[in-house]
Formats: structure tokens, sequence, C-alpha cells
């Protein structure tokens, strides 16, 4: 069992909601909370967690919060590193490690090198550890697949599938697969951003990067899945080539209604390898969760920016 540790929230909407809980409940000592929801500002973490009032107001200000010296910050707020590093960079400044959800921080170095390298070097400078986490990217498609390849003497590519009825998950990851729109409307989201999920690339850079393999090019393609009209989700591929072959295929169909969900490891290996998660991972439980049972590891850890293949979050 992890020691119990002192932790600030920083983002608050359903996931840093559920890691706030579920760290609660395991004992750890929330000291501050951070958001800029003007919805949440001011408020009781307790009662906003639909517990009882813990003292714990939310400020909008990290200075405020950070000055309350958490061991911990358990990071929620944004998917694109450029927009969280100064965010990070405050709560490492303070001498708190930090737990994030940001996908673009699960494997920056490939597509972010300089945050990466800043961030790497602040949490040395101040003796503390820095991870991203979180199901996918961060679990499923490269931690999971990367134990898996433990068992095999040879390995020669990877496929992942995995396969979310949307419905079952929170808000905001509907309206990032699209749900409810038109195909143009759908287009022109993919083309802004705002539609499409983050961490695809950063998946199959960790796996090959703990393989040793030589990815040169990752390609990627967004399409909508459609009910008439109507757009129930996506289906995203990301192929990580190497030596112009596909080494790392990941398929991933995010959709309102999926009728089969699962998540299904094949290893081109010997021996070859397939492992199915019957019903598939629930994206959201599985985050919070895997955002707490890294506390322990984060807590011993050497000093700089780490990735789960480094610090795989075993239940404690
Ligand atoms: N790796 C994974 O497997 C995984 C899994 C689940 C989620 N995630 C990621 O985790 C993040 C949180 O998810 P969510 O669904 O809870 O997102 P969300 O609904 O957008 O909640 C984020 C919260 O943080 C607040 N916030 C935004 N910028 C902030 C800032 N600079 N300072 C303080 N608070 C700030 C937001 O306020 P406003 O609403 O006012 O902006 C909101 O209350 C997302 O980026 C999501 O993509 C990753």
């Amino acid at each position: 069992m992890t020691s119990p540790v002192t932790f600030a929230s920083y983002g608050l909407g359903p996931i840093g909601q559920g890691i706030a809980k579920l760290a609660l409940d395991r004992g750890h000592r929330m000291v501050a909370a951070i958001d800029v929801d003007p919805e949440k500002v001011g408020r009781d973490t307790g009662t906003l967690l639909g517990a009882g009032p813990n003292g714990v107001s939310i400020t909008a200000d990290p200075a405020v919060a950070l000055a309350r010296k958490p061991d911990v910050v358990l990071h929620c707020t944004s998917s694109r590193l450029p927009q969280v590093t100064p965010q990070i960079l405050g709560c490492v400044e303070a001498g708190a490690r930090v737990i994030s959800t940001c996908e673009e921080l699960s494997f920056p170095w490939r597509d972010h090198a300089d945050e990466a390298r800043r961030i790497d070097a602040a949490a040395k400078a101040r003796s503390v550890t820095v991870v991203g986490v979180g199901v996918n990217p961060g679990f499923v498609m490269d931690l999971l697949p990367l134990v898996i390849t433990g068992l095999c003497r040879e390995v020669r590519g990877i496929k992942v599938t995995r396969v979310v009825d949307a419905s079952k998950r929170r808000l905001p990851l509907q309206r990032k697969v699209g749900a409810g729109m038109t195909r143009e409307e759908f287009d022109a989201g993919v083309k802004t951003g705002k539609i499409g999920h983050v961490g695809l690339a950063e998946s199959i850079a960790m796996t090959a990067g703990a393989l040793g393999w030589n990815v040169d090019d990752i390609s990627e393609t967004i399409e909508p899945v459609l009910k008439g009209s109507e757009v129930k989700g996506l289906h995203q591929v990301a192929v990580g080539s190497g030596g112009g072959r596909a080494l790392i295929t990941l398929d991933l169909t995010m959709e309102v209604g999926a009728s089969t969900p699962h998540d299904t490891i094949v290893i081109d290996g010997d021996p070859p390898l397939t492992v199915t998660a019957a019903g598939g991972v629930h994206g959201d439980v599985a985050t919070w969760a895997v955002a707490v049972n890294a506390i322990g590891r984060v807590m011993t850890a050497a000093p700089g920016l780490a990735t789960v293949s480094d610090l795989p979050p075993f239940h404690p």
C-alpha cells in the first residue's frame, strides 16, 4: 500500500474529479485545488466531489495553491503539451512531483522535444519526477503491448485494435469524437484539431523507443463513423513504419453505441500472441486508477521526466 501523500488537483473536469475522489479514498490528503472554470472557482472541493465540505476551496491562481506545498500535483487540464508546459514547470518549481493526463506528455520526445527537455531539466534541478499517464495513451495501446512482448523471443510487428462505446464515456470525449455532428462539421473539426484522439503517435513512439525499433514515419488517418448522415464517432488509424514496412499499427474506433467494444493486441512474433480484453477497458475509470496508482512510483522515482514504460503504474 502506498503511504499517504499530500496532493493538489490541477484541473477538475470529469477526469480530475474522478482522480481526486480515488486519491482521497486511498487516504491521500488534498491540500489545494486549481481550476479556471468560473463555475468551479471558489467552490469547496469536497462539495464539488459530492462529499461533505473539506475546507479546500478551488483557486484559479496556481501560485496560491502551490504555496501549500503538495507532494504531488494530479494534473488534468489539457491534451496539448505546449499549452500545459508552463503549468507543469510551475508545479516543478514549487517542488511538487507531477502526474499528468496530458496526452502529449506521455511520450513528448518525438514531437515536443524542446518542451520535454525543459521539463526534464527543471525536474532534475528540483529533484522531482514528472510523468504523463492515462489509459490511451499510457496503457492499453502502448504499455500493455510492451509488457506482452516480454513473452516473445522475437517480435516483428504489433497491431492494437481498440473499440470504445463512447456513450459510456464522459461528455468531453463524446465531443472529441464528433458524436452528433454532420460530416461537414466533423471534417472541419479534424482540420482545426478539435476532433480527433490525441496520443496515437505518442503511443507508437513510446513503444518503438522501448523496443529499440527505428520508426522513421508515423502516418495517421481520421474518418467519421456515420449512421445515415449523422456522425456517431470516429475511426482513427496510426501506422508506424520503419525500413519501408508497417511495424506498429494502432486502430481506434470511438463510437456512440459501438456494438462490440474490446481491446485486442496482436503480436506478430515468436510465439505469436493475441490478447483481448472483452468489453474493452473503461477509459475514464482506468485513467482515474492509473493516475492514482502512479503516486507511489513517482514518490520514489529518479528525478526528471519519465514515461510509463519507465514507471509502470501497477496497483499498489
Ligand atoms: N491519456 C489518457 O488516457 C487520458 C484519458 C482521459 C483524459 N485525458 C485528458 O485529460 C484531460 C482532462 O480530461 P477532462 O475530460 O476532465 O477534461 P475537461 O472536461 O476539459 O476538464 C479540464 C478542466 O481543467 C480546467 N482547465 C483548463 N485549463 C486550465 C488551466 N490553465 N488552469 C486550471 N484549470 C484549467 C478546465 O476549465 P474550463 O472548462 O473552464 O476550460 C476544466 O475544468 C484532457 O486533456 C483529456 O484529454 C487523457
